[in-house]
């Protein structure tokens, strides 16, 4: 099945993919893997957050076995030490696109998304059809791609190229993304002339199972919103009034309109997923001593480091976000008992979000928690299906 531009169709639109699956979901409820060390926290807490395989690997299988919908991995490109610190933030990361590879052999249902720098280095898009098309086949159509354009120039620079300017990337990911769609949709050799990338006699076989397997991309500009209303069926979005909750809330219901009436104006429906850092315990006062103990042992050098180097990029979506709450990192904090975490959650469903993709300080332990007492209330208040569909 493919559309008028010979382009693989979504896999939403069958209805036995697992994505579809997902997206019964009231609301799709997605795990961050910490495969970069220190997580989201430049903290020094001691605490279990580990980004070793064999720890992100019983990640997912638990969240797997609780009944989250997929999981992902980020991609950095750090130098030595990291960003810095005590910790040399995120100095240790596995590549994500690999490590999903690897976890779809050891899970059967859970969806796995990888970033990929589409941009750095040599990649052709023929690279990603048939390394996509593998995995895809790998993992019975669990595969998504998470297409990032790269903000930051240092990041470039590692790779020889240049920064490119901002919207000339999402041009470039755009035709990128569309070549990598008609070599899974072709059911013949492609050749093509396009203005950055050029192909002959190219043919990709076997074929992703349903359609094409999910894209995604994260964004909060113009350009990338106009790419993600062609191309994503996820679009990773950050609060454009900061970190804090409830000043997200007020803002995200018109920038999740923005994002889905963009998608309709293509004839494509777009879901928008969000990533709440979740510190929960028992009562409101326990999660606020433990979140102040997080911010008390902040690794102040990392802080610095990471803040310069994202400030050196040119991503917009982060624009509001303050330097003070990355102790405990994402991209909004949701800090309290089960209860607040419900309330906050449900306010994020009316806000317009259709996930969710949480984060942890201490990953294995507050994965269990949640899974304990924030998760049974969800399928209380209507956030998540009873039984796995
Ligand atoms: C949930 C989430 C995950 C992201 N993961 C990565 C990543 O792994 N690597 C990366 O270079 N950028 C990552 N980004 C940043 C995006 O690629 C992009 O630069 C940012 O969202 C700003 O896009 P914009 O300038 O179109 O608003 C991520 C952003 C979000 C919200």
């Amino acid at each position: 099945m493919t559309d008028d531009l010979g382009r693989a169709a979504e896999p939403g639109q069958f209805p036995g993919s697992p994505f579809s699956g997902v997206l019964r979901q009231p609301l799709i409820l997605g795990l961050f893997l910490p495969v970069q060390s220190g997580g989201w926290s430049a903290s020094l807490l001691p605490r279990t957050t580990d980004w070793r395989f064999d720890y992100n690997a019983a990640l997912t299988r638990r969240a797997e076995a609780l009944g989250f919908d997929l999981v992902f991995g980020l991609a950095q490109w750090t130098s030595k030490g990291g960003y810095g610190g005590t910790s040399k933030y995120r100095e240790d990361s596995l590549d994500p696109f690999i490590t999903v590879t690897a976890l779809s052999a050891i899970t059967e249902r859970i969806l796995l998304i990888s970033t990929i720098h589409v941009l750095f280095g040599p990649w052709h898009p023929l690279h990603i059809a048939k390394f996509g098309a593998t995995i895809d086949h790998i993992s019975g159509g669990r595969w998504g791609i998470n297409v990032v354009t790269g903000y930051s120039p240092r990041e470039a620079r590692m790779f020889g190229g240049r920064h490119i300017e901002h919207d000339r990337r999402y041009e470039m990911a755009g035709e990128f993304s569309d070549i990598v769609c008609r070599l899974w949709g072709a059911t013949e050799d492609l050749t093509l002339q396009g203005k950055f990338w050029s192909l002959e006699n190219a043919f990709v076989t076997p074929k992703p199972r349903y359609g094409r397997p999910v894209l995604v991309n994260a964004t909060g500009s113009p350009a990338g919103i106009d790419y993600a209303a062609t191309y994503s069926d996820l679009v990773f979005i950050t609060s454009p009034a900061g970190h804090e909750i409830d000043a997200a809330l007020r803002v995200l219901p018109a920038h999740n309109a923005a994002i889905k009436a963009a998608g309709v104006e293509r004839g494509r429906q777009l879901r928008t997923i969000i990533n709440p850092m979740i510190v929960c315990r028992e009562t409101d006062r326990e999660a606020q001593r433990y979140h102040r103990a997080i911010l008390d042992a902040a690794d102040r050098g990392a802080i610095e480091g990471f803040v310069t180097h994202q400030r050196a990029g040119d991503a917009v979506a982060w624009k509001a976000h303050g330097d003070e709450h990355r102790a405990l990192g994402g991209n909004i904090q949701i800090v309290g008992s089960p209860e607040h975490v419900i309330d906050k959650l449900l306010g994020l469903k009316q806000a317009g979000c259709d996930g969710i993709q949480v984060a942890f300080f201490d990953f294995a332990p507050d994965l269990e928690c949640f899974g304990e007492a924030v998760l049974p209330l969800m399928r209380q208040a209507g956030l998540r299906l009873n039984e796995a569909p």
